[in-house]
């Protein structure tokens, strides 16, 4: 079936963050909003059949999940990515972000160091912070325009204090996706100073170029030190249903992580992520793929429009995610007035890039998952906004 990602739907009022956060976040409901990573897109339709079905019944009590659940997971895997996980070693959680923090209270001692690497997604820090484990910054490198590299000296030096290594795969915000070199490089690094690696790997399926190589399929040595965090929550734009999986090495770390969500009652999916996870990854191929032209489209457009109209702000194309990274140090503002610039001349909503890295100052971060019209608006607004910022300098 062919897919009309050019329809505008409305979503506000309609309780998504995106839109009816607005005012919590920017202090105005008058920004276009281009910031938290979900979609302005229906999902596939066999995931909203099902769905529907679900919701038809009428009645959604406990639910089990049954064995075909965690196939269909790895189905998915072995046929997009190549990568073979045993379904007996995978765990459901409510999300890569409670995995993330379960596994960091699990697996790091009070005040133990966590190394992730900055510009990146920045729940990484923050649930650090509040598990009361400590940050460990390696951060990556602008070697030129969109080319961020790894600080080998540094990653390798910060490893001998580390207690575990968060890895982002694909990078978000950089939308990096890793070569065999590098990733096979930094494992290599951890497996020599004995640092287990947690890699997040929720945008894998929304790569334009390169091919994203899951961690835990470099090596059996390297899978035996890695616990890897999958979703189709990113993919199919159903982050409001709350479910994830984390694949294990062993039984042994997978017990560890299962005891510790029971002890909340913690362990079933909800009536209705069952039903579409098993949808979208048996069924959603067909959409993702109609969705992922779309959406390089919309990265062309945007990386067009601002090399011909608004050289102050440079921005380059991501090999992975429909984020972009937007570089504004040529318009020499503080943050605080970049933010406010955005806001209040422009009217668009987008994420503070403080947040990835407080160390820097004058990047912000765009998701273009919505229709192209909508992106075009945002477009003619900041152009709009730019000539009167030039006029007034
Ligand atoms: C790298 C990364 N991990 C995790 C998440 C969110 O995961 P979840 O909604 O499953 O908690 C995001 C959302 O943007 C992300 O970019």
């Amino acid at each position: 079936m062919h897919y009309d990602f050019d329809r505008v739907v409305s979503r506000a009022g309609n309780l998504a963050a995106k839109y009816d956060e607005r005012v919590k976040n920017f202090g105005t409901d008058q920004v276009i909003p281009l910031w938290i990573a979900d979609m302005d897109f229906p999902t596939a339709q066999p995931i909203i059949d099902a769905v529907k079905r679900r919701a038809e019944e009428g009645i959604w009590g406990y639910t089990s999940r049954p064995q075909s659940y965690f196939e269909a997971v790895c189905g998915w895997q072995a046929r997009r990515h190549n990568w073979s996980p045993d379904p007996a070693l995978c765990s459901h959680a409510l999300g890569v972000v409670p995995a993330l923090a379960a596994l960091v209270r699990l697996f790091a001692a009070p005040s133990d160091k966590i190394l992730i690497q900055p510009p990146v997604y920045p729940e990484f820090a923050e649930i650090i912070e509040y598990q009361s484990r400590q940050v460990l910054m390696n951060h990556l490198i602008e070697r030129g325009p969109g080319k961020w590299e790894i600080d080998w000296e540094d990653f390798e030096q910060k490893l001998q204090e580390a207690k575990l290594f968060i890895l982002c795969s694909p990078h978000n915000p950089l939308g990096i996706v890793w070569s065999r070199e590098d990733l096979t490089r930094m494992m290599e690094l951890c497996l020599k100073h004995h640092v287990p690696v947690i890699s997040d790997e929720i945008h894998a399926d929304l790569v334009f170029r390169g091919t994203h190589i899951p961690t835990a399929s470099l090596s059996p040595e390297i899978a035996a030190n890695t616990i890897t965090c999958i979703s189709g929550t990113k993919t199919f734009n159903l982050a409001g249903l709350h479910a994830s999986t984390t694949v294990f090495p062993n039984r042994e770390l997978k017990t560890c992580f299962d005891d510790f969500w029971a002890s909340f009652d913690i362990h079933r999916n909800n009536a209705f992520s069952v039903v579409a996870m098993e949808a979208a990854f048996r069924e959603g191929d067909e959409w993702l793929d109609q969705l992922l032209a779309y959406l390089d489209g919309n990265l062309h457009f945007v990386k067009s429009y601002l090399d011909a109209h608004i050289p102050e702000i440079k921005t380059f194309l991501p090999d992975a995610t429909y984020l972009m990274w937007l570089d504004c140090r040529a318009m020499e503002m503080s943050q605080e007035a970049l933010v406010d610039f955005m806001i209040h001349r422009a009217g668009l909503g987008l994420s503070n890039g403080k947040g990835f890295d407080p160390s820097l100052t004058g990047f912000l971060r765009l998701n273009v998952a919505c229709p192209r019209s909508v992106l075009e608006q945002a477009m003619e607004q900041l152009n709009t906004a730019m000539a009167a910022w030039r006029r007034s300098k």
